[in-house]
């Protein structure tokens, strides 16, 4: 590391422990950054951990991701979660490595169990790299980090005078009878070379009927899934589903 870079580095942790993290939309306190000296001869500490969390079942799955920085030498992690007020109860966040997939970026993460619901928890994802250590700490609740995954099985037929859009529930959302969830459609079309873009909903049912769509366009079709009362984020899109309407009949 050159002069100007481990300055550089020092600047990042002091700014670091000052910042907030916005993430997804909601901030997340960044309790503390890393260890901040480096003193002469002795190794770098590794970069804190650029970690996410999100719950894609609630309360049974919480997920938390963080890239491996390219280049880095080889680090371990070690991640904890425990309840902001009961310090003493430090649960394993259970580590998963990186798929082997030399192309995208590689990815850790880590699963969290049952997490007690309206409680504030404290992640802690620490890199180890030689004996010097960087932790990632930040606060959450379950019920500002849901994110299910996408709905499956989208289906766009038309029916009379109308267009069908039918999907199914992401099938990774466990208690469905619990925690029901809501629905917005996506559709997208081209004109003169330009995107345009509908949003509809929310839906609380797994079907909609459209009309006014524009005889002889393409369509594409996509549906995304939120806890019902509005909580956390929308899944990502699913993958699209492209109708052509006939020229003549809706
Ligand atoms: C998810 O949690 C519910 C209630 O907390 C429980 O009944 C269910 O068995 C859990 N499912 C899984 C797959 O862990
Ligand atoms: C975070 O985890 C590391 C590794 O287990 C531990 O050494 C460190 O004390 C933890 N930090 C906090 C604030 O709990
Ligand atoms: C890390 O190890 C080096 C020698 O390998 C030692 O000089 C240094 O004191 C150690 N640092 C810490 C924080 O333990």
């Amino acid at each position: 590391m050159s002069g100007q870079d481990t300055r550089a580095a020092v600047i990042g942790w002091t700014a670091l422990a000052l910042l907030t993290c916005v993430h997804g939309g909601h901030m997340l306190d960044l309790l503390r950054a890393a260890t901040p000296t480096n003193p002469l001869g002795h190794p770098d500490p590794p970069p804190v951990p650029r970690v996410r969390c999100w719950c894609s079942s609630y309360p049974n799955a919480t997920v938390c991701s963080w890239p491996e920085p390219s280049h880095s030498p080889p680090t371990r992690y070690v991640a904890t979660c425990r309840e902001r007020h009961r310090e003493s109860v430090i649960k394993p966040c259970h580590l998963v490595q990186p798929g082997s997939s030399p192309s995208s970026e590689r990815l850790w993460s880590c699963h969290l169990p049952n997490l007690r619901l309206l409680t504030d928890h404290v992640i802690n994802v620490t890199a180890i790299y030689s004996n010097r250590s960087s932790s990632y700490l930040s606060s959450f609740m379950l019920e500002d980090i849901l994110k299910p995954d996408p709905p499956v099985d989208v289906q766009v037929s038309l029916k009379a005078k109308s267009l069908q859009v039918r999907w199914s529930p992401p099938p990774t959302w466990a208690n469905m009878d619990i925690f029901p969830l809501k629905y917005h459609i996506r559709y997208q079309w081209t004109t003169r070379g330009i995107l345009k873009s509908v949003g509809l909903g929310p839906f609380e049912s797994t079907t909609a009927h459209l009309k006014g769509l524009a005889p002889g366009r393409s369509y594409l079709f996509q549906v995304c899934a939120k806890e019902l009362l509005g909580l956390g984020e929308c899944s990502r899109w699913s993958s699209a589903v492209k109708i052509t309407l006939p020229r003549n009949n809706v």
